[in-house]
């Protein structure tokens, strides 16, 4: 039995909660934790470029006495002698007690999961979702306003392909009264697969320009345009530039805002506003090596199963996302449930 983290609502709130509480205590008392995983090894598999999230992971398992092995791009592994990443994961399993996996296609870490002996901690599939990105957020969300609930919260940028904004959507979605100004120009708005999986529960407007919204935030959570994602570069060079928050811009916004962004940012934020204290975005990015600490050993400890899915699952119909890990991963069963595929969402007719 073991559970694994691919999707943020893979975690219940009250789960959430313990594991902040649980990385401030980490944060505030490292010395009560530097040998908890002594002898325990995190498999690190990033067939996608990372920063933060493989350095952070690292840090964290290093700071519990922990070691650490794996690759920091497909190139460097047997991926690119055309390893699947079902018999990867089945091998890594065998080495490690714990698999942080980061990869391009969209539902990568759900065939791991199936393929895998111990916890599968997805750091990013494709365009879809990050949970741990949402987690580092959740806990700064916490340290600077001190609830989840009633807040208005202003996501900017690329929110098609932002993986962040499709997790920190769903979590949010589970508090009460949260409102959502999705702010982008209209190329890159939320995708509607996404939208379904939520709309019920969260109320939200749509606008292209940030003035006319920001005095209303809570929150402005900055994402960078996803350059590696467009099939067109030309569309990004005509996007890229969309917005740039400035100083000047942050005099009409609340006095306890908090500026975020998951980095790394490009021209998204203005190096000018580094310095006001409404900008959380390095703290955000400090959270994440407590925050993983805590998600580690819960993971490590916890000797339940995952969730089940409710409802019928189904095979025979085929997934037509190209994004999709179905469109590459050879010997994969193509499931459906609740008339979506279950690696990426996407609604199958
Ligand atoms: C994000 C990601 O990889 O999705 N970065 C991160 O993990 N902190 C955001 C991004 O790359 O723009």
């Amino acid at each position: 039995m073991r559970r694994n983290l691919i999707d943020i609502l893979d975690l219940s709130v009250e789960e959430i909660d313990e594991l902040c509480a649980k990385a401030e205590d980490i944060y505030h008392n490292p010395e009560k934790y530097t040998d908890v995983c002594h002898g325990k090894i995190m498999g690190a598999l990033f067939f996608e470029p990372s920063t933060r999230t493989r350095l952070s992971f690292t840090s964290a398992m290093m700071s519990l006495g922990g070691n650490v092995l794996g690759f920091s791009s497909a190139a460097s592994s047997s991926v690119s002698k055309g390893e699947t990443v079902s018999d990867t994961v089945r091998m890594v399993s065998a080495y490690s007690d714990i698999i942080v996996m980061r990869h391009p296609k969209e539902g990568a870490p759900i065939v791991a999961k199936m393929s895998s002996r111990v916890p599968i901690i997805n750091a990013g599939d494709g365009g879809h979702y990050h949970p741990t990105q949402t987690l580092t957020d959740l806990m700064t969300i916490r340290r600077r306003h001190g609830r989840f609930d009633g807040l208005t919260i202003g996501v900017l940028g690329d929110l098609k392909y932002g993986r962040t904004v499709h997790s920190l959507v769903g979590a949010m979605s589970r508090y009460k009264n949260i409102k959502f100004v999705f702010i982008s120009p209209d190329e890159l708005k939320v995708p509607q697969h996404i939208l379904n999986l939520y709309k019920e529960k969260i109320s939200y407007i749509e606008t292209e320009n940030l003035e006319d919204v920001i005095g209303d935030l809570d929150i402005l959570y900055m994402t960078r345009i996803q350059k590696e994602r467009f099939s067109d570069l030309l569309q990004y060079e005509r996007l890229k530039d969309s917005y740039e928050l400035t100083r000047e811009k942050l005099k009409n916004a609340k006095a306890d805002m908090s500026v975020m962004h998951p980095l790394p940012r490009v021209t998204e934020i203005n190096t000018d506003v580094d310095d006001d204290p409404r900008a959380a975005y390095f703290e955000e990015a400090e959270c994440g090596r407590y925050i993983r600490m805590a998600l580690i050993l819960k993971l490590l400890a916890d000797k339940t199963s995952d969730m089940p899915l409710e409802g019928e699952t189904v095979t025979g119909k085929i997934c037509g996302n190209p994004r999709c890990i179905t469109s590459c991963e050879r010997g994969i069963k193509h499931l459906i449930h609740n008339g979506r595929c279950i690696y990426c969402d996407r609604k199958i007719d």
